[in-house]
Order: C-alpha cells, then structure tokens, then sequence
C-alpha cells in the first residue's frame, strides 16, 4: 500500500499540544508550528484499525499485556539485530518518566549523572528535579553541524565519581546516530569507571541510509550488564499520546530494580489503548516505516537546499537520525532572545535552541515530520523575515 504524507491533517481544535498551545508557550497563536516533536501525519491505519477494533468489544475493564505484545517487541528488534529476552521487558508509560524512575531506583541525591549537551532538555531535568549533580560533557560541532563526542573529557567526567550516563541514541538534536566505534568506546570507558547507562533509544527507527542504528546493549555482554534500554513506538508511529513504552536490560538485577519500581507505583499495567498500538505497530509497521523514512528524508533534502540556495545565514545538514533539524543561526549575528522573537515575528514556532544546552543558544530546532507543503510555506515565511530584515 501507498501511504499519502503529503495529506494535510488540520490538528487545530484538537487539543494538540503543537499545534494549539502557540499561544501560551510563544504568544501568538497563529504560527506555523515546527516545535512539538510529534508528527503532523496519520498515525498508520493498522494502528487505528487495531484500536477501532478494541473498542468494539465496548469493555474497558483492567487488561493483561498478552505474549503476543512481548514477541512483537522481541521479532522488532530481532530483525533490527538484537536478541532480547522478554522476561527482562519492562514497562513505563512514557521515556521520560523512566529516565526519572531510573534516576531514583539507581541513584541517590547528591550523586553525579553525565550527559552529553546539547541534548533532550527533559535529561537535565530528570537530574535536577530529583537533586541529583548534573555534569556535561560538550558534543563537538566539527563546523559543519557534524557532532562528535570528546572522549577526553568524557574520561575525565566519568572518572571524577559519576554514577550514571544518560545517553541519547540516536541523538536530539543534533541529529547523530553513533558508530558501533563510538558505541564502543563509550561501553569500554562505561565499564571502565563502573558507570550504570540509561540508554534512551526512542529515535532508534527513525534512522536514514547509509547510518544504522546499533542498540547500545547489543555492543557486547559486559556493556549489557551494564545498561539499561528505553523504547518505544511512540515516535515512529505517531501514538506518544498514547504514553506506552518499554524498559530493557539484561541485568537481572537492573531489571528487577527498574520493574519493582513501576510495580509498587503500580503503573506498570499501562493503558489498554496503549498496549494496542503498541503492538499493531511493532507487528505491522515495516512498510510504513520504510515509506515514512523516504519522506522525510525529502523533506530534509528540501530544507537543506533551500535554506542553502536563499537563507545561507542559516546553515543545517541532514539529520542521520530522528525527524528533528538542528538549525544553525549563529550567522544572523542576533541574541539567542533576538533569534527567538525574530522566528516568532516570521511566523515560525521552534524550539530555540539554549533549552537544549548553552552550546545551542544560537541554535533553532525544526521538526520536519511534516507536509511538504508546510515545509514549503515555513522556508517562505523565513525568507520573507530575512528580506524585511534588509528593508
Ligand atoms: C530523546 C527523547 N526521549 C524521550 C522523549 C519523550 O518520550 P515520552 O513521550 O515517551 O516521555 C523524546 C521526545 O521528543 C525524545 O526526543
């Protein structure tokens, strides 16, 4: 089947937090919204059809996760080269709630967590809030957006008395998916300086040719022992309202840790929708996937063309992995506030990039996981921002 991401959906009188929260987290309500990273295409039709056919029953009594749901997470990742056992699968009701579930099952307040910025703002939180000491280890932008990590001070942050790596794969925002070389290097020192990883894979599928993603855990025994893994659907199908993920590790003892938690906050049941689309997704969505990658990766193509040929104040390249584009705006010679209010008088809803770490105060991240149309119309309103700006 042919899926049409060219459609437009209007999500606007739906409760949509991207599309009608502009109002309340920039000021103004009719923006173009690039912000929220959701998608702005329909979640696929097996999902809705497997939910349609639920509620058919007309009961929405507690549930059981049925073994069909863990071989779909298990077959999933098995054809995606990692061999799981379904008696470590765990369950959160979200990733960030188990970033936050692990910070407190793993660590105690005072202990040192590291991560690498610019990064997920939700990661710094996670480590704020819960009173822990928050370490940054800087990505380095080789110039061209192209990230790596400095492993020196890698080393050196780890071996200072960290307890606990939150790692972001592949990453937001800026874009990586990690070598298995760079994968390497971190479980080596990981393991080094006996560092429990939280290994945040939710943008493992949305990952584009050439690069491929390798989970984190899969890289050897000993980095599995030692990590424990994050996914979710809920990214690549469209369904994070839907608040339904999985928690992985190997370790039996992490594992357990990690599952006598949510059981004793007794969410670990989850939602009987989300279980639904969970596994329609993991069960079904091959196809979709393949044809959503192709799309964005137009998308992207597009934007780093246009920007390129009509914006070169504003340079970007293709993400290798997740729908998130990691705009630099360093040559518009404004103030991160500047930047900020001059998106919003384009017309342009974004995340401004300091929320993600100071590296990216000059910085503006762009969801493209929508129409081309609107894509079309963004790089227009952004042109037209730049020539008023000449006047
Ligand atoms: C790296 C990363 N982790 C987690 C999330 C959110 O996960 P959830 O909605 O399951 O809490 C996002 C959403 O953008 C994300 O980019």
């Amino acid at each position: 089947m042919k899926y049409n991401f060219d459609e437009p959906i209007n999500r606007k009188n739906t409760n949509c937090e991207k599309w009608d929260n502009c109002i309340e987290r920039f000021g103004k309500a009719d923006l173009l919204p690039l912000w929220v990273a959701d998608m702005d295409f329909k979640t696929p039709d097996f999902i809705i059809n497997a939910l349609k056919q639920r509620l058919e029953h007309e009961v929405l009594g507690y549930a059981i996760r049925p073994r069909s749901f863990y071989d779909s997470v298990k077959n999933w990742l098995q054809r995606r080269g990692w061999e799981i056992d379904t008696k470590k699968l765990s369950f959160s009701p979200g990733i960030v709630p188990a970033i936050n579930f692990a910070v407190n099952v793993f660590t105690q307040p005072g202990d040192s967590i590291l991560i690498n910025t610019p990064v997920y703002h939700p990661f710094m939180y996670a480590v704020n809030n819960n009173g822990r000491r928050l370490l940054k280890n800087s990505l380095v932008n080789s110039g061209d957006g192209y990230y790596t990590i400095d492993f020196d001070d890698f080393e050196t942050k780890l071996a200072s008395g960290v307890k606990m790596f939150i790692f972001c794969s592949p990453h937001n925002p800026v874009g990586r998916v990690w070598t298995v070389e760079e994968l390497d290097k971190i479980g080596e020192l990981c393991l080094k300086y006996n560092v429990l990883v939280v290994s945040d894979e939710i943008h493992s599928d949305l990952v584009f040719r050439p690069n491929k993603h390798t989970y984190l855990a899969s890289v050897s025994k000993d980095l599995a022992q030692q990590t424990i893994t994050f996914i979710a659907p809920s990214k690549t199908f469209n369904t994070a309202g839907l608040y339904s993920s999985v928690v992985y590790s190997d370790n039996e003892e992490l594992f357990g840790r990690f599952n006598k938690f949510v059981n004793n906050l007794s969410i670990s049941q989850g939602t009987i929708f989300g279980d639904v689309a969970f596994e329609a997704a993991y069960t079904h969505g091959e196809d979709w996937l393949s044809q959503l990658l192709e799309y964005l990766n137009g998308n992207f193509e597009f934007v780093v063309d246009y920007l390129r040929n009509n914006i070169p104040q504003i340079t970007t390249r293709k993400p290798e992995g997740t729908y998130l584009m990691w705009l630099d705006c360093s040559g518009l010679n404004m103030s991160s506030a500047q930047l900020h209010e001059f998106m919003v008088s384009a017309g342009l809803a974004m995340n401004p990039g300091r929320i993600f770490g100071d590296e990216g105060t000059l910085f503006m991240r762009l969801n493209a996981a929508t129409t081309r149309a609107n894509l079309q119309n963004a790089m227009k309103y952004l042109h037209n921002a730049m020539e008023k700006r000449k006047l």
